[in-house]
């Protein structure tokens, strides 16, 4: 047996600390004031009252800042070329959005070295730990050959363990007119090739992309390959995509805007999260999903900032929660469960998302005395510290110390 030599981190001096387990505090975020948490061995080891806390090697006095868990990143294009700045100001300027912008990041991404595709991911994943998500799902897709989709896998798998292939995205140039052919050439070659390197099978069951029995190909076809089905589905006006997504048992359907309430019902008999994705909908003056309706209705809710290109380039998932509470009228405890224990039930994940003995010791924490103030407090870069399996990954203390050093 090997001694445990690991050092124990006690966060001590918490004002509210969200656990998400309401066996152990108030409420479905089991909040509980005045409180301490400790890590140890990359895990949590205990939480509850400060007043109660043993004692670990190294201490961190929070002086009275929220802790929250890291937030789960459950939605996110990271693996790109390019930019699509002039888009976003064409849409602004009253353009739609429509699917066939994804064919200039595919050309663009197609054109990148390895190293451009690595580093710029990299770069999205750092910027992601920042505004506190500690796990991040990555999907593929803007290659959509088997070799550039293969490559896109790799460097994803080489970044996160929760690597998404989107083989089908968009028909890509060369299969203009003939998606049929794109979506046998994925589910024999593609998914061959890449299953090995992926956890999810994603499709973007739209018009303009792919329709209801073309999705429904891809996906069994990366079903048979031991790849779990999530959907990108009625996005942009309402179609078969929740309904495909609940009957194949899919961990997600996300964006879900255009919903009827035979989706809904649907929605709520079903394990399948709804992933809504505000960050996109803001970036394209999208109608907002009802997420009034899908929260009564009892739908398992997940918040996603969707990083990507086009849609919505950011990595905020505290910007998603503001929109959530301002726009969608998620309350705050709603969109912050939704960002992290939601995310968590959309990637199947029972370790992060959560903050009780044994989990993750993944966690964030506020320059804000309460969780209230990631809504409360739009566009203000609150999140302070960030530890990934108990150790500090990142803290905006540290870079203000170093930019003083640097005057
Ligand atoms: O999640 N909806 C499809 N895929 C992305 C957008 C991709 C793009 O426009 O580049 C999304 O919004
Ligand atoms: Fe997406």
């Amino acid at each position: 047996m090997t001694a445990n030599t690991s050092r124990s981190t006690v966060l001590t001096g918490i004002g509210t600390l969200v656990t998400n387990d309401p066996t152990v505090g108030e409420g479905p975020l089991g909040l509980i004031r005045d409180a301490a948490v400790v890590f140890d061995g990359g895990v949590v080891a205990w939480v509850g009252r400060a007043d109660s806390a043993p004692a670990g090697d190294v201490g961190h006095d929070l002086d009275g800042r929220a802790v929250l868990p890291g937030f789960v990143e459950s939605h996110s294009h990271l693996v790109f070329g390019g930019e699509r700045a002039e888009e976003f100001a064409a849409r602004m300027a009253g353009q739609p959005y429509a699917a066939g912008g994804i064919r200039n990041t595919i050309e663009a991404t197609r054109n990148a070295t390895d190293e451009q595709l690595q580093a710029n991911t990299r770069r999205l994943l750092d910027e992601s730990l920042r505004s506190g998500s500690t796990t991040v799902e990555c999907k593929t897709g803007y290659g959509q050959t088997v070799a550039h989709e293969l490559r896109s896998t790799r460097i994803a798998a080489s970044l996160t363990d929760e690597v998404t292939l989107l083989a089908a995205h968009v028909p890509p140039p060369e299969y203009a007119g003939r998606a049929d052919d794109y979506v046998a050439m994925v589910c024999s070659e593609m998914i061959d090739a890449c299953a090995p390197q992926a956890k999810w099978i994603d499709v973007f069951c739209e018009t303009g992309a792919f329709d209801r029995d073309q999705a429904h190909a891809v996906l069994t076809a990366g079903m048979a390959k031991g790849l779990i089905p999530r959907v990108h589905g009625n996005q942009l006006r309402e179609g078969p995509g929740v309904q495909l997504a609940v009957e194949l048992g899919a961990a997600s359907v996300d964006h879900v805007c255009y919903t009827t309430q035979a989706d809904i019902d649907a929605l709520a008999q079903s394990s399948t999260v709804a992933t809504l994705l505000p960050g996109a909908d803001f970036s394209t003056r999208n109608k907002y999903p009802d997420a009034r309706a899908l929260l009564d209705a009892g739908v398992t809710v997940a918040l996603g900032a969707d990083c990507n290109p086009g849609t919505s380039y950011t990595t905020s998932l505290p910007f998603c929660i503001a929109i959530a509470v301002r726009d969608m009228h998620m309350t705050p405890d709603e969109a912050i469960w939704a960002a992290t224990a939601g995310g968590a039930r959309a990637l199947q994940r029972a370790d992060v998302g959560v903050l009780r003995p044994g989990a993750r010791a993944d966690a964030l924490a506020l320059d804000a005395p309460s969780y209230l103030h990631l809504a409360y407090r739009p566009g203000v870069p609150l999140v302070s510290d960030v530890w990934r399996g108990g150790e500090l990954a990142w803290s905006a203390h540290t870079g203000h110390e170093k930019a003083r050093a640097l005057r």
